[in-house]
């Protein structure tokens, strides 16, 4: 894949075209660590309905399967090659019926009220302009005593990365705190996961990583 920080971004934001399948492969390496303590954040029990925003390839959708017995796994991208690969890689689950792949984005969900007990977004929050249109959906989604899990690279990390000029919102834990009170979520814990490993353009950097889990506030 081309090393130009602008198509990296454009990559990220949404893998589109010849360079999507390396994109996503590319992805699974450099996120696998943060995917799954996210996901062990999240607390999946048996019988959860899981819906994960921006899995790319789903890679790590059989983790969250593995987690219980009876669970299901919605995956919703808005990038639709990312889709068509999440279904080949899965297609034993799809055509079982535990999981379901949809093109669309989390700024208009197309899932009725209280579908799911967790959802979970590992770094993509970055490409979400408003937050708040996008919280109130997820909002909207949960059951009332569901969980949320947003995993994200804090901003002092990710400033100093060549692509994130090109489109790419930053945030720390207080901004999200900020934005997860306003949408009605009251923050349960928020780890910091830290490793050292390869970036989108191949070099070796230590990531800080916060991994937020909140639920709707009932006050
Ligand atoms: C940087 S990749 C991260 C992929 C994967 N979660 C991981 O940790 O490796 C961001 C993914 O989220 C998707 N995406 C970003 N914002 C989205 C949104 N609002 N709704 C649906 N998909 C979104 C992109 O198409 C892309 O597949």
């Amino acid at each position: 894949m081309s090393k130009d920080p602008k198509f990296v971004a454009e990559q990220l934001r949404k893998p589109s075209g010849t360079s999507a399948t390396e994109t996503a492969q590319q992805m699974n390496k450099a996120n696998k660590a943060t995917n799954l303590a996210a996901l062990k954040a999240l607390n999946v029990v048996s019988g959860d309905c899981v819906l994960e925003i921006g899995p790319g390839n789903g890679k790590f959708a059989v983790n969250v399967l593995r987690k219980g017995s009876y669970v299901r796994y919605t995956g919703i991208d808005w990038s639709s090659d990312m889709v068509a690969n999440a279904k080949d890689l899965n297609s034993k689950y799809v055509e079982s019926g535990q999981m379901d792949f949809r093109v669309g984005s989390s700024e208009s969900l197309p899932f009725s009220d209280g579908k799911f007990d967790k959802v979970i977004a590992v770094h993509t929050i970055y490409f979400w302009e408003v937050l708040q249109t996008h919280l109130t959906e997820i909002y909207r989604v949960l059951v009332p005593d569901g969980k949320l899990c947003l995993a994200f690279a804090d901003k002092s990390f990710m400033q100093n990365l060549p692509f994130t000029q090109f489109g790419f919102r930053l945030f720390d834990e207080g901004d999200i705190r900020a934005e997860l009170s306003d949408a009605g979520f009251k923050v349960i814990s928020c780890g910091k996961h830290s490793e050292y490993g390869e970036n989108n353009t191949k070099q070796l950097v230590e990531k800080k990583i916060n991994i937020i889990v909140c639920e709707p506030d009932k006050r």
